[in-house]
């Protein structure tokens, strides 16, 4: 190719590209205003709510934030109002097993909240936060899993516990946990982590007892 022929490739083609990624912007910013609702006082409010209580030091939301307690930006399609508003006031009372902190939050309070998080719910993220890789997060990505890793995963452990590289980090490393405890510590520490660990901060794991089993089975595997 002579030079000259080089330069009106490089020329024409940056051209060219530039005008797509034009019409590409042009395209989403004129999409942008249909993917969130109206803001209200109310929303507004409960965005105040949210900042005053660091919800965002426990949650994420939108995917930021920290990773201790689950992203709520889409709280209200799952769960009932009279429920959230009874959980935000009361943790304990809507849910026994709630490790979330009765933070003092009042009925109005929780109200405001209830409609910062119905906005965020309604708003279109396009697919964001992304659920997480549900069979890497089992440490077994691309193999069929057994029943124990079925039961890792419907039990949301990976959300404190890594497994081979995979997972959060509130709780330790289970990547090698089967040399570490025998059956028994491991049983009983999932029915009551608590009586075998001091503050244990990990939620006992509510599960029939053959589910128990399995999840065992599958520790003992870590190796
Ligand atoms: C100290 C950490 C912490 C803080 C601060 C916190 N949460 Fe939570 N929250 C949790 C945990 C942990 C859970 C998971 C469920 C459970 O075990 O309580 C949770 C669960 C929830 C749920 C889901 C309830 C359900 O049953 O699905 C909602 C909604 C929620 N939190 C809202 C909030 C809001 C709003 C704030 C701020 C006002 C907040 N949280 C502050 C730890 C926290
Ligand atoms: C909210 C976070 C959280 C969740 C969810 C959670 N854990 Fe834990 N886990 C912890 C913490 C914190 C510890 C450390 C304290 C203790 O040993 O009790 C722990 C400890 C453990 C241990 C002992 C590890 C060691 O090195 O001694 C095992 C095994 C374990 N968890 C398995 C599980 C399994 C299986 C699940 C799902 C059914 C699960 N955990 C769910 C937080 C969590």
């Amino acid at each position: 190719m002579s030079n000259k022929a080089a330069r009106n490739l490089f020329i024409f083609g940056s051209l060219f590209f530039f005008v797509i990624f034009l019409g590409l912007t042009y395209d989403t910013m004129g999409k942008l205003d249909g993917r969130a609702p109206e803001i209200t006082e109310q929303i507004n409010a409960g965005k105040m709510v949210w900042h005053k209580y660091d919800c965002i030091g426990c949650h994420t939301i939108f995917g930021n934030g920290s990773y201790f307690a689950p992203d709520l930006t889409k709280t209200t399609l799952n769960k009932p109002k009279s429920y959230l508003r009874q959980f935000l006031m009361d943790p304990k009372s809507a849910n026994p097993n709630a490790s979330m902190p009765k933070l003092g939050i009042r009925a109005e309070e929780a109200d405001d909240l209830i409609a910062f998080l119905d906005w965020t719910s309604k708003v279109d993220t396009n697919g964001w936060p992304p659920k997480p890789i549900l069979a890497a997060a089992g440490g077994v990505a691309g193999k069929e899993l057994t029943e124990g890793q079925k039961v890792y995963q419907s039990h949301g452990c990976s959300a404190c516990h890594t497994i081979n590289g995979i997972g959060g980090t509130t709780g330790p490393d289970l990547t090698r946990v089967g040399a570490k405890h025998d059956r028994a510590w491991l049983v009983g520490h999932f029915k009551d982590p608590a009586a075998f660990v001091k503050n244990s901060a990990m939620p006992k794991v509510e599960a029939p007892e053959t589910d128990i089993e399995k999840l065992t089975d599958y520790m003992l595997t870590l190796k």
